[in-house]
């Protein structure tokens, strides 16, 4: 039987274990230029006991920014700032994917190049609030179309963002194909009505996830990119007429790339990590979709210990992704191999400021001494 504690092949690539990092964005990048610095390395090589760790969203160009002090990969400042945190990762022994980002409507023109409006693939204002270049929260503002020649512009935004990602000494990249952000948008149907080959059909709305699945593939070879996925999560005013037919055909595509893995996040966790209340009834995308994803499949969203070790045993994934609790125990791993107390997680924290519910959760030996 797996264990959730067993070596796990990735392409060509061998993780130590099945318990992964999930992408967790923290608002803590260097400014100006949302440059990761010395603190975001620190962070990560605490938590290089994972089988592999996925960083937080980064965004590939200034259009794809929706939050403040999130990192980018797109200036060569940011490329320098990372290969801080990826030497610092790999001399503790540690493995590390960037996660691509481009937050599409999820914006504000205070992030935008210009001052420009937020762009989307229809012009559907999400309801909620966005976060401002200066930490404020307002009401989002209504999205501008884009236009269907830019779209390859979009995809080459991509493509360099993950040459940037080799060049800053990362191990491979995961494409942020889920919670609302442009590539979701363009995938579900709440948010994109368009009538050319990007909108319509499922084969039109997937068209632009898997051209930038093939483009950064090509930086990097299938076996080290990855896609994250998000069916039936309604975080970011989404919503789908059909999920099962959508993602089923989503991920035979991957599929059939022969791509690194799959990441699916179940919906009961809600808002995408950002509440603690626990949807037991929603449905289990494992159960729905693994079947049509040949390759290693990761599943994320309010894992505990037990159900952890349970779905890899079982082989409903090949490997849980832990969001929140890394967040609190940089030693995850270790702590649930000896099943050992896990510190709680201060929410107060988890965007912005400094060190405080960043590099300071305890290590169980530290907590031991
Ligand atoms: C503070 C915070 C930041 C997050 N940032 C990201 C992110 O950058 N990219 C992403 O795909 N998901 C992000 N998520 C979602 C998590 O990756 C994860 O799917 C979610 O927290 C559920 O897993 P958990 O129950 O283990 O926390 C974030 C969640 C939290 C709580």
């Amino acid at each position: 039987m797996t264990s959730l504690f067993d070596t796990l092949k990735l392409g060509d690539l061998e993780l130590k274990n099945r318990v992964i990092m999930a992408p967790l964005t923290r608002m803590r990048s260097g400014q100006p230029g949302n440059i990761p610095h010395a603190l975001n390395a620190e962070y990560y090589a605490q938590r290089a006991s994972a089988g592999l760790i996925i960083s937080e969203a980064t965004q590939i160009s200034q259009q794809g920014q929706g939050y403040p002090a999130t990192p980018g990969i797109h200036s060569p400042e940011q490329v320098a700032g990372w290969k801080l945190v990826t030497d610092a990762v790999h001399k503790a022994g540690g493995k590390i994917f960037l996660q691509l980002w481009h937050v599409g409507r999820i914006s504000h023109s205070s992030h935008q190049p210009n001052g420009g409006v937020p762009v989307a693939p229809s012009a559907i204002t999400p309801s909620g609030m966005v976060f401002t270049a200066d930490w404020k929260q307002l009401p989002y503002e209504p999205p501008r179309a884009l236009e269907n020649s830019e779209l390859a512009g979009i995809v080459a935004d991509y493509k360099k963002a993950a040459q940037n990602a080799k060049d800053a000494g990362f191990d491979g990249v995961e494409v942020h194909g889920a919670n609302g952000y442009l590539l979701d948008q363009f995938l579900q149907d709440g948010s994109n009505q368009r009538s050319d080959n990007y909108g319509g059909s499922i084969e039109n709305r997937a068209r632009l996830l898997l051209e930038v699945t093939d483009a950064v593939a090509e930086v990097w070879g299938k076996g080290r990119v990855g896609v994250r996925l998000s069916p039936y999560g309604t975080f970011n005013d989404m919503s789908d007429g059909d999920p099962i037919a959508l993602f089923t055909y989503v991920l035979e595509q991957l599929s059939a790339r022969q791509i690194g893995y799959a990441h699916l996040i179940e919906p009961r966790s809600t808002s995408a990590g950002g509440n603690d209340a626990v949807l037991e009834e929603a449905p289990s995308t494992s159960a729905l979709f693994r079947k049509s994803f040949k390759g290693v499949f990761l599943s994320a969203g309010g894992y505990t210990r037990e159900n952890a070790l349970e779905v890899v045993e079982k082989g409903e994934a090949d490997a849980v992704v832990f969001g929140r609790l890394f967040i609190s125990n940089p030693d995850l791993p270790e702590r649930l191999k000896a099943n050992l107390p896990l510190n709680r997680y201060d929410r107060a924290t988890f965007y912005g400021g400094a060190e405080k519910g960043y590099t300071d959760y305890p290590f169980a030996a530290e907590k031991a001494a």
